[in-house]
């Protein structure tokens, strides 16, 4: 090795201890295998050095640690095959490929899109006709049987769930999807593996190696400790944290449902389980992990226990380890927090950029609820516009829906910035899309109502909440083409905003709330299903039948995904600069870019609205007549003003 740049003496020195063991593992192998692993090895070793130290480095065995760890990355490095290994090549050519604007994601649950794995290959040309480049499949991994959270309480992380095939049918789904340029993002469930799991039956069994897997206590002093500062996420269906097991005799951490055992990561075997799927998987083709509820990794004695520093250390080493056996794979972190919180999950400081790449922008899709209830953009405005900013080389998810709830995710600070009780607000919120306040056209559930804060959140479909339902219902053409007006505005806003847009199954034909989960027994306790339906293919079909609400939302999806692809701005390493505006309904970004600015415009009322052309000016927008690439076509402006439609969406350039 000639290259020392990275290092400092003590990170040199580790290394130089590690290397010698390569010997053993790539003997017989050709030696440019060895020399590429090699190569990823030293750049990205004090990535990793300088993130497991902190939270492994106080145990006596770290040096072994370090050992078992770079041995199973090179025998990973050996297993990946040469298709995986052309791709690894080909995106450290270009390390932006997941921030380029042509891309496009796409989440289902694979039992709900194509009834199996097999079933889904069916249907590629539909994900292909829509421009997609990136599908999050759920429910992939093998859960615990009856119950299981959705899928996010696994029993074999190495198996694929049986009723939708296997391993097999897996890696020959990722290799026909990445011929098609579509990546393949799959669920990681970090914080807690399911109680069937063998790890968990082995501590219940009273194995002590297992049970540091798990934080188990035989009396109530350190869970009531801990809960003293402990919010509740499922107050419903699980209050409390902490699970008696009878078969232990211990209190088990589980922060979700009781068959959901949260994991010690201070353990570092846990780690190195972890690492060893992590690439197992990658292995069989997966590009994309969704790193699941890692808000909840670290558990730290007076805290909420979420978002702790070494959580962002966890990470940061997960990436290390990918960035050296499988430079392919991205990490999506699913922390869905508040804004200071979250901007550590894609790398501050000393981790700038080292965390993960892509993270969910909770804060756009509910401030986009949260405007298009109250038809007002001023806190959509205050609080996008206060955003931390991010590393250059990162991607938002950007979303308006997806399978979980709606959490109202406003803080009083900022609503009381812009005059309003955030108590009141968030009421009013819940109010609204459940449909009980007056004029409301929204369909949706309240979910996990907490008398003590008064949180309730809310499930629903895009077109459920958005009045669809209502409208077809009562056969109202105005309600009707007023929902389909703003669920388009949602997908505008979330292909304009840059970063991948997910495009959560059945949304682009404006499929309706499924309310049938509440007769099957696996589902009715969890109304997150009624925004799970099944796809329904005879509806899709009508996409091509001109007039049919079908075709009018996936024919106006499919025109913004195209525009977006045309659009050089909506790259995701440009920033996004949130301007106030004159009119309260209207809402403006604007992303600078060598070519010029962009500036996205989004009406938020069901009325027409004006802008003044002076706005337009100070953001070196082109006059008289701007141009829309939406549309492809010159806005007009009359009299100095640019009028928006209802839900008017403009992405002037
Ligand atoms: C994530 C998933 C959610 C699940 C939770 C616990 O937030 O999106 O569906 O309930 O993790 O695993």
């Amino acid at each position: 090795m000639q290259n020392r740049l990275y290092f400092s003496r003590e990170v040199r020195e580790h290394f130089d201890a590690l290397v010698p063991r390569l010997d053993e593992v790539f003997v017989g192998a050709p030696s440019r295998e060895r020399r590429s692993f090699e190569l990823r090895f030293e750049r990205y070793f004090s990535n990793l050095f300088e993130s497991v130290v902190g939270p492994y480095g106080w145990h006596e065995d770290f040096s072994d640690f370090l050992i078992r760890l770079t041995e199973l990355m090179a025998r990973a490095h050996l297993e990946r095959s040469d298709a995986l290994r052309d791709l690894d090549f080909e995106r450290e050519l270009t390390p932006d490929w997941f921030q380029r604007q042509q891309i496009i994601g796409y989440a289902c649950y694979v039992e709900r899109f194509g009834g199996t794995l097999q079933g889904v290959r069916e249907h590629l040309d539909y994900l292909t006709e829509l421009g997609v480049g990136y599908i999050h499949l759920q429910g992939v991994l093998m859960p615990r049987s009856g119950e299981s959270d959705g899928g996010y309480a696994i029993r074999d992380y190495l198996k694929v769930n049986p009723s939708i095939g296997s391993m097999a049918d897996l890696e020959t789904l990722t290799t026909e999807l990445r011929a098609r340029g579509i990546s393949v993002c799959v669920d990681l469930v970090l914080n807690h593996c399911a109680a069937e799991h063998d790890w968990a039956q082995r501590a219940q069994a009273g194995d002590a190696q297992f049970q540091e897997y798990f934080y188990m206590y035989p009396h109530r002093e350190m869970p009531d400790a801990y809960e003293s500062t402990l919010p509740e996420i499922f107050p419903e269906f699980a209050p409390g944290n902490f699970t008696w097991n009878d078969a232990a005799q211990k209190w088990v951490w589980t922060t979700f449902h009781d068959y959901q055992w949260d994991l010690n990561w201070s353990n570092p075997e846990v780690f190195l389980e972890m690492a060893d799927i992590m690439f197992k998987l990658a292995n069989h083709g997966v590009e994309v992990f969704r790193l699941d509820a890692v808000a909840f990794m670290w558990k730290r004695l007076g805290t909420d226990c979420q978002n702790q520093p070494e959580v962002h250390d966890l990470l940061q080493a997960l990436r290390a380890c990918a960035n050296i056996v499988t430079p392919a794979v991205v990490h999506k972190a699913e922390a869905i927090v508040s804004p200071d919180d979250l901007v550590h999950y894609l790398g501050t400081g000393k981790r700038y950029g080292k965390v993960s790449n892509i993270a969910y922008h909770n804060t756009l899709m509910v401030q986009y609820w949260g405007a298009m209830a109250s038809r007002d953009t001023q806190l959509m405005i205050h609080t996008l516009r206060e955003f931390p900013r991010t590393p250059t080389s990162i991607a938002w998810g950007t979303y308006i829906r997806c399978h979980d709830d709606i959490g109202w995710a406003i803080t009083d600070e900022d609503a009381s910035a812009v005059g309003l009780s955030g108590y009141s607000h968030r009421r009013f919120l819940s109010d609204y899309y459940t449909g009980i306040f007056e004029g409301s056209a929204a369909r949706g559930l309240a979910f996990q109502t907490n008398e003590r804060t008064g949180d309730r959140r809310v499930s629903g479909t895009l077109a459920g909440l958005n009045g669809l339902e209502v409208g077809l219902e009562q056969n109202d053409k105005r309600l009707v083409n007023l929902s389909i007006e703003r669920c388009l505005l949602g997908f505008a806003l979330m292909c304009g905003w840059g970063g991948i847009p997910l495009v959560y199954m059945g949304d682009e034909i404006g499929l309706l709330n499924n309310y049938g989960f509440a007769d099957n027994e696996a589902t009715r306790d969890d109304n997150r299903w009624l925004h799970r339906p099944f796809m329904d293919w005879e509806k899709a079909q009508r996409r091509h039948l001109s007039g049919f609400v079908e075709s009018r939302i996936f024919g106006g999806v499919k025109n913004i995904i195209q525009a977006r692809k045309r659009t050089p701005h909506l790259h995701a390493q440009y920033e996004n600069f949130v301007p106030d505006t004159i009119n309260p309904h209207v809402f403006l970004h604007v992303r600078p870019h060598p070519l010029g600015n962009f500036l996205g415009v989004y009406n938020f009322s069901e009325l027409p609205q004006l802008l003044d052309l002076a706005e337009l000016t100070t953001y070196q927008i082109s006059q008289p007549h701007p141009y829309d690439q939406i549309e492809q076509r010159h806005v007009f402006v009359e009299a100095g003003q640019l009028r928006i439609p209802p839900y008017g969406r403009l992405w002037l350039i």
